[in-house]
């Protein structure tokens, strides 16, 4: 049954102009403001980001707006799960004081011309595979915080890469909100939780569980000691025989700058996109080295 959002009283704004309203109230008021951005169909992941804010600012606020930028043209923008009214529920039960929740138009108005473009940490692995895809995520997400100027604004480990971006891309234009990060949060089997986990089939939604097990396994062979090139190329090999269809990448990175490690002589992330039919699934996990 579909629900009805007017029976939640979760105050929504649908512009910048009553994002700002509202914000202005709070600052009047001497608390400290969170953002959340998200694209909706929101899970324990994203009320996750909500719970650790609360420990930072009194008001949360959760954006939610399927970017069209950051999603090529071959991609799933139009498939992409909207379930605004069930994300308002949990919001409300969550105990969020805001949703923003703008139209494209409101987002980019006709005329609207100008791009973010981060490079560096965002050229490989993600950016290699969805060409565009980070430009969308720093247009809109420098957008978002200067629409609504948080004091912290709460991003999920799970897309590691864009992690690490968005912190560039503050720092880089000086915009003055700190950038949290909050852990990834995993199924019972430990796939991680993604709004697209939906599209995945009963059957491939049990070999799906299957990646954390074989990257948990190789972080731990890794930190071990083992070498990593034939460690990767092991776990490579392992995902196609359980019925992965592709693996983009499967490597291991420098946990700062994402440059590839050939030997564990610092912080390191083990980083991972695979393909299952028409799935596409990412993860990520560190590797400490000693
Ligand atoms: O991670 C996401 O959901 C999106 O990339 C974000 C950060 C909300 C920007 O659209």
């Amino acid at each position: 049954m579909a629900l009805d959002l007017k029976s939640y009283p979760l105050p929504v704004a649908r512009t910048v102009a009553d994002l700002r309203a509202e914000v202005a109230v709070w600052r009047s008021q001497g608390v400290k403001v969170a953002l959340i951005p998200t694209m909706g169909a929101l899970h324990d992941g994203h009320l996750s980001l909500g719970r650790m804010a609360r420990h930072h600012a009194e008001r949360v606020v959760y954006s939610i707006f399927v970017n069209p930028k950051q999603f090529g043209p071959n991609e799933d923008f139009d498939r992409y799960p909207r379930t605004e009214p069930e994300d308002a529920a949990k919001l409300w039960k969550a105990r969020a004081d805001l949703l923003f929740a703008p139209s494209p138009r409101e987002m980019y108005p006709e005329g609207f011309a100008t791009a973010i473009q981060v490079s560096g940490v965002t050229e490989d692995l993600e950016g290699a595979f969805r060409p565009g895809f980070f430009g969308g995520v720093a247009t809109v997400v420098s957008k978002l915080l200067l629409q609504c100027l948080p004091d912290f604004a709460f991003f999920g480990e799970k897309d590691y890469q864009q992690l690490l971006t968005v912190r560039r891309m503050v720092r880089d234009l000086d915009i003055p909100v700190a950038i949290m990060a909050g852990p990834t949060l995993r199924e019972q089997d430990g796939l991680a939780m993604s709004s697209r986990n939906a599209y995945l089939t009963r059957e491939e939604r049990a070999v799906a569980g299957q990646l954390n097990v074989i990257m948990a396994e190789t972080v731990k062979a890794l930190e071990a000691g083992k070498e990593p090139a034939a460690n990767l190329a092991d776990s490579i090999a392992r995902l196609k025989r359980l019925g992965f269809d592709a693996v983009d990448y499967f490597t291991l990175r420098d946990a700062e700058t994402l440059a590839p490690l050939d030997h564990l002589d610092r912080p390191g992330r083990l980083l991972a996109a695979v393909r299952l039919g028409g799935t596409r699934l990412i993860d990520n996990m560190p590797v400490n080295y000693s």
